[in-house]
């Protein structure tokens, strides 16, 4: 992969223009919307190493960027019910814009996607400490070399699809978490207006994992509005209530006659600022929804609907669990792409994954990876429209 890669980027600077893989036409400047694969420019450095923007491309010129720092999604330009595209993730034009990126827009989450309690766990009679960056708690992995912040080595995939590979090794002791993880994330974009997102992950000593993507959510277009209008199903008929530090209390509590019940649509400001404990605690909705499922193979775990566009996002997913955000921290500090300002719930997320805090839940489904074991999930993101 690494030599590849240099071969690459040497011969990008070299030339001085963007450079496509598998003897496609070399195009010159910003990737060309029709060219239906992969395309990659040079995005600048981090950490003394190259970043690369790859730009996936499908035949109906539905297209998703993305880059190696961070294995962070730029964008996703997917069209409304006319045809027009318009870019429905938050994010920034430009990778300083990212540098730091304290709401994790558009990024890879590991080693841990959401809390850990106190910021300790123990595992086969060890207790490891983690870094706090919470409130008391650890939160999406910790706080320097968190999947959303190092360079990963990128790799597109063969045969002229519209995908990339990530890997990163995580190193033994990283953030307090033990054993060397070798993680691969695949992002391939599909004919089907699927994004589809595959994890794998190794590791040489027993460790908790639990990977996610957070993209922040807009289907009426980033940076033009609340989400509070958007219609949610979520299938789900438990969640996993909080306590004041968003933990969870190990209770699975029906969704039935409470305001997160989205079994069947319903708009996400319908009853987002009633008077019920958990929206008080999460300021808005933020909580892990136990997704219905049979077995273990791809489950629908949400589907929402943007009335304005028609465009419809559905999530399906490997995962035990989503966690429902509705960007209640975002407060307007943030200003993204073409200088729109991020206000409070301007997006929402739907991060696939295993429960918040499962090392210190025994009856959470584990997410303790075990050396000789290949940790694999599944998400995949589709857009259609109504
Ligand atoms: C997750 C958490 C939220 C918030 C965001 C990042 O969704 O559950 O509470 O921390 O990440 O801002």
């Amino acid at each position: 992969m690494m030599p590849r890669y240099s071969v690459t980027v040497f011969a990008a600077l070299l030339l001085g223009f963007s450079l496509s893989f598998f003897g496609s036409p070399v195009a010159q400047g910003a990737p060309s919307k029709h060219h239906h694969g992969l395309q990659t420019q040079p995005f600048g450095t981090q950490d003394g190493r190259p970043i690369t923007l790859y730009t996936l491309t499908n035949s109906h010129g539905v297209e998703v960027r993305t880059m190696n720092y961070g294995g962070i999604i730029l964008s996703m330009r997917m069209p409304n019910r006319k045809g027009q595209l318009a870019d429905v993730v938050l994010g920034h034009d430009t990778l300083e814009g990212y540098v730091p990126n304290p709401p994790y827009i558009g990024a890879l989450i590991g080693r841990y996607g959401n809390r850990i309690a106190n910021g300790t766990f123990t595992l086969d009679g060890k207790t490891y400490t983690l870094p706090k960056n919470d409130g008391p708690n650890t939160l999406h992995g910790g706080v320097k070399r968190t999947f959303d912040k190092v360079v990963w080595d990128g790799a597109p995939l063969k045969g002229g699809k519209a995908g990339v590979t990530f890997t990163y090794l995580s190193k033994d002791g990283e953030e307090g978490f033990p054993g060397n993880v070798k993680v691969k994330v695949t992002y391939t974009l599909n004919d089907e207006n699927e994004l589809v997102i595959d994890y794998e992950a190794t590791t040489d000593k027993a460790t908790p994992i639990n990977l996610t993507q957070h993209s922040y959510f807009n289907l009426a277009g980033e940076g033009t509005s609340d989400i509070l209008n958007h219609e949610i199903m979520i299938s789900a008929d438990r969640f996993t209530p909080v306590d004041k530090n968003l933990i969870p209390t190990g209770e699975l509590r029906a969704v039935k006659g409470t305001p997160l019940d989205f079994t069947t649509p319903m708009k996400i400001g319908a009853r987002i600022d009633d008077n019920y404990e958990q929206l008080l605690l999460g300021h808005g909705y933020d909580h892990n929804f136990v997704i219905n499922r049979q077995g273990d193979g791809m489950a629908l775990a949400a589907r929402v609907y943007e009335p304005t566009s028609g465009r419809v996002l559905e999530v399906s997913t490997t995962q035990p669990g989503v966690q429902f955000y509705t960007g209640n921290f975002l407060d307007g500090t943030v200003t993204g792409k073409q200088g729109h300002v991020y206000k409070r719930r301007y997006a929402f997320c739907l991060e696939t994954q295993h429960f918040p805090d499962s090392p210190n839940h025994p009856e959470f489904p584990s997410t303790i990876l075990k050396p000789g074991d290949t940790f694999q999930s599944k998400t995949i993101f589709k857009f259609s429209t109504r």
